[in-house]
């Protein structure tokens, strides 16, 4: 049975109760995080509780937990449900009030909800290894601060379900201009003569945790050219290569967009070299 931490108390999932009056669940007023776990040792703990703290300041919860108290919670998930490869999801909404009122006062105490879940072991930086994703695309027709991890998460539940139903991994977004976005779950890369290009970061982008660390790790290796910019979805579909990042899937290869061969079909060269990178450096953050 899965320990949950709900307000400062560890209990069995099934007796974690919250309010149906609670702001996240009338609302979707609440920000969340996911950090990938193996064998106890988290990847990139400073860098996701930082962006939990930007984002409650983006939306105005006040919750000054330092880092340590955030720790506590996340090494007593992993030991009480048993290490392994546990994702650690992290949750804080504006809090339970009286009456429904799109308006707040500052004075709710936020509710904090913890749990781990099962992810994929690491990747193994091996082409034999990696299963790649075959992906649909779609207009993405989300709100416009998709830099705020807001669990109000339907139009990329939507977008999601649109390729899964269809078979697809999962579901890269274009805006009006036929600019790429992201992914539905994952930030989105192509590579093309070598050279790595990502969307730049703005309000349409979520500033994913594996995406900072593989763009750092990538620019302290000289043999890698990285850029961050525009990108056309003609030049997706013209790429050697697409990958797709995120905190429980590590670097994806993709194989097949909107069932166009991506390159030459196959996991490619350079996936390989910045796994290879990925893999050894993650753990210095
Ligand atoms: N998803 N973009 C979107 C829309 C995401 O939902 C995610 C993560 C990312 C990658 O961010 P990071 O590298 O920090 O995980 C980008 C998480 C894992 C989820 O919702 O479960």
């Amino acid at each position: 049975m899965s320990i949950v931490f709900l307000n400062h108390a560890y209990l069995p999932a099934e007796e974690a109760k919250i309010s149906p009056m609670d702001r996240g669940f009338l609302f979707g007023d609440s920000i969340y995080e996911v950090l990938p776990s193996y064998n106890g040792e988290i990847i990139g703990f400073n860098l996701h509780i930082n962006r939990l703290n930007r984002n409650m300041s983006a939306i105005g919860i006040r919750l000054e937990w330092p880092h340590d108290e955030w720790m506590k919670v996340c090494k007593a998930l992993l030991e009480k449900n048993g290490l392994g490869n546990l994702g650690i999801y992290l949750q804080v909404s504006r809090g339970t009030a009286p009456v429904r009122s799109h308006a707040y006062t500052k004075d709710i105490d936020p509710t904090v909800f913890a749990f781990s879940f099962e992810i994929n072991p690491e990747q193994s930086a091996s082409k034999s290894k990696v299963t790649p994703y075959k992906v649909a695309t779609s207009l993405d027709l989300r709100w416009a601060r998709c830099q705020i991890k807001s669990t109000a998460l339907l139009g990329n539940v939507m977008h999601f379900q649109h390729g899964h139903q269809k078979g697809f991994n999962e579901t890269l977004l274009y805006n009006d201009h036929n600019e790429l976005t992201e992914g539905s779950t994952c930030n989105a890369y192509i590579v093309k003569n070598g050279v790595i290009s990502t969307p730049s970061l703005d309000n349409h982008v979520l500033p994913g945790v594996t995406r900072h660390i593989l763009l750092d790790l990538l620019r302290r290796n000289d043999s890698m050219q990285i850029e961050e910019r525009v990108i056309l979805m003609d030049e997706v579909f013209a790429a050697d290569e697409v990958w797709v990042t995120s905190s429980s899937k590590e670097i994806i290869p993709v194989i097949e967009v909107d069932g166009k061969t991506i390159g030459n079909g196959e996991v490619g060269d350079v996936w390989l070299a910045a796994q290879k990178i990925y893999s050894i450096g993650k753990r210095g953050y």
